[in-house]
């Protein structure tokens, strides 16, 4: 097997080299798919900055009702203007979204776990392709266990949404997940990453950490960061500048926009940053600024 041996070479991942084979085309790795993956993911990745950000709240899925996403029909509303893709449940869509939006939508297909559960690996395809078109979906997530006791099923999951997606042109976004006795080292993440990449995923969701352009430097599609727990404003504009910095095409931040005081300032000060290259320090002004007198 390779590498058995031990690894032979120090490894370069070039981080200084830009991706050399994006044609003409603004999205990572993407530049040889067709016309209707490609308007997927342009109604994802904005053109002009190649990068996009994303508001999860497809929390409840596992976690139900989080602090913060009590009433979707109330919260929503006041941010689809300030983000460029939704990342939902169709429940949570359907429901609560009017369908009169005209932002990005990146569906949640897999489910199976909760917080109840000792072990959330293990989750099965809940949407089928059919539902994703009927839903207008830019692309579909799926979680992704690697190294957990469910990463044959999840990756059996992301494997076939990835060849349903294939048939009608809608990408699949790899989520990383991280179990609970999982570390969050840039070992597991390259790993993770790569894998979920090769496999086929079109975005790749994972976690800032130490080495995070090396992480971006070897993955071959693009991807997007997840928020994580809360962090105070100014740690979470800190931590989304240095995902940009390090290479990463996107935020998909759910908790560190609806768990502020302020998700509307919050959602802003992050888009100063993916599309248009504003310093934590400046996005932090920028967020203070918008929230001064409230
Ligand atoms: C978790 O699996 C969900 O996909 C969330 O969408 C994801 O964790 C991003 O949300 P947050 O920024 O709150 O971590």
């Amino acid at each position: 097997m390779a590498d058995k041996e031990g690894i032979k070479i120090e490894k370069n991942y070039y981080t200084d080299v830009p991706f050399k084979t994006n044609g003409n085309f603004h999205v990572k790795g993407a530049a040889n798919l067709d016309w209707g993956m490609k308007k997927h993911l342009t109604n994802i990745f904005n053109p002009k900055s190649g990068n996009t950000v994303m508001f999860a709240f497809d929390h409840g899925y596992f976690m139900g009702s989080v602090s913060g996403l009590e009433r979707l029909d109330i919260l929503i509303p006041q941010l689809i203007d300030h983000v460029d893709v939704l990342m939902a449940t169709r429940g949570a869509l359907r429901t609560c979204v009017k369908p009169n939006f005209r932002k990005g939508i990146a569906l949640r297909v897999s489910a199976g776990s909760s917080m109840i559960n000792e072990d959330l690996s293990h989750e099965l395809v809940s949407v089928d392709v059919e539902e994703a078109i009927r839903m207008n979906a830019d692309c579909m997530a799926v979680q992704t266990f690697i190294g957990a006791d469910g990463q044959l099923s999840s990756i059996d999951n992301l494997s076939k949404v990835i060849n349903a997606g294939a048939r009608y042109s809608i990408p699949t976004l790899g989520v990383i997940a991280v179990g609970k006795n999982m570390e969050r080292t840039s070992q597991y993440f390259k790993l993770a990453t790569r894998i979920v990449a090769e496999l086929g995923a079109h975005i790749v969701k994972t976690y800032y950490c130490d080495d995070f352009e090396e992480i971006a430097a070897a993955c071959p599609v693009p991807i997007v960061v997840a928020g994580g727990k809360k962090l105070a404003e100014k740690e979470a504009l800190a931590m989304a500048y240095k995902s940009i910095q390090g290479g990463a095409r996107g935020l998909d931040m759910g908790r560190n926009i609806f768990q502020s005081h302020h998700p509307v300032a919050m959602a802003d000060a992050i888009g100063k940053i993916v599309h248009y290259k504003y310093t934590d320090k400046e996005a932090w002004e920028f967020f203070q600024e918008k929230t001064k007198s409230k």
